[in-house]
């Protein structure tokens, strides 16, 4: 016998009395969204006074260094308390030599958000893709991705991020052992206390389309299908969470986030810790290019979509919509 079986049936139960107003229905709500459940992603270039709007992500910029205190304390007055930042460089050479430099373009932002508004919480995306010529998310050899020599560029943009100030790490390049080998670094570097928020189940995916125009890291040649993961798998996105989360991972993430709803309810059932999606720029720009056409109503979708991410058993979300999300739940 199951539970169910003590359920009675119609007309004894009605299942519609909970439903009759707003209130009951807000009183048996199981899932809420609270404006502290989002990451912001922001996208950080060289330069002042920029702030240009991303063509396929409509309300969403690039925006130089001057202008992140003030994005920072309108994220903070509407309750979302983290961002995830995207670096831009002026320059980009075949071993992303922007990612770990001293005065690179994500080190500066760090300082500066952690000086003018330092109870945000910083997290820096790690990955090479924005900072190589050839946009791939490693060192190239024979047009190949080599995994263990990007490991040590990954390391080292790590512990360059932690020691600017970062909050958080995350790396998103899906090269084997990264977790593992940055944990080591940042704990050599005296920087135990920055955790890793590890993009462990990430998928080769054509959401990431405006995201590449937005960050400026289409690969040149080929695509991303050698790392990151084929969308087929999901007992293959166990196993990389398992392993990332005996590397050290403090947070493991399922990349996209809508199509892959049963990949982040299959970590909530198989693994105690906690998890992020990341509710990308393709899914994102579908419903804005929805709403302008006035083909779906953008603010309710936003809501539905977010609380479906939410329902399926994320902890935290990483989404252009948080300022829209937060400004309707404040
Ligand atoms: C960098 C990275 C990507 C995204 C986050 N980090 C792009 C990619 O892997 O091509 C995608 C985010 C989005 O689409 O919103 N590796």
């Amino acid at each position: 016998m199951s539970n169910y079986d003590l359920l009675p049936g119609f007309p004894t139960n009605r299942a519609r009395r909970l439903r009759r107003t707003e209130h009951l229905r807000e009183m048996f709500r199981e899932i809420r969204l609270h404006t502290t459940d989002f990451i912001y992603p922001l996208f950080i270039v060289e330069g002042s006074d920029i702030k240009k709007e991303i063509s396929s992500m409509p309300g969403q910029y690039q925006m130089s260094i001057d202008n992140l205190a003030r994005e920072c304390e309108s994220l903070l007055e509407l309750g979302v308390g983290s961002v995830l930042l995207f670096g831009i460089p002026a320059e980009k050479d075949e071993v992303g030599s922007g990612a770990y430099a001293e005065d690179g373009i994500i080190q500066k932002a760090v300082r500066e958000i952690k000086s003018r508004a330092p109870e945000m919480v910083v997290i820096t995306d790690v990955c090479l893709c924005e900072y190589t010529s050839h946009g791939h998310c490693g060192v190239i050899e024979n047009g190949d991705v080599v995994n263990d020599k990007t490991l040590e560029l990954l390391v080292k943009e790590a512990v360059s991020h932690a020691q600017a100030g970062a909050d958080m790490v995350a790396p998103s390049d899906m090269m084997d052992g990264r977790v593992g080998a940055i944990r080591s670094a940042l704990d050599g570097a005296g920087l135990v206390n920055t955790p890793i928020m590890a993009y462990s189940a990430k998928y080769s995916s054509a959401f990431y389309g405006p995201f590449r125009e937005a960050a400026e890291s289409a690969p040149q040649f080929g695509d991303r299908r050698a790392y990151q993961m084929d969308f087929g798998n999901s007992d293959e996105a166990m196993r990389e969470i398992a392993l990332d989360i005996k590397e050290g991972a403090d947070v493991v993430m399922v990349k996209p986030a809508l199509s892959y709803l049963d990949v982040i309810r299959r970590v909530k059932t198989e693994f105690n810790i906690p998890i992020a999606a990341y509710n990308v720029s393709g899914e994102f720009s579908m419903v804005k290019a929805a709403a302008q056409k006035g083909w779906l109503d953008g603010e309710r979708v936003m809501m539905e979509i977010l609380m479906s991410i939410k329902r399926a058993g994320a902890d935290t979300m990483i989404t252009y919509f948080a300022k829209e999300a937060a400004a309707l739940l404040k």
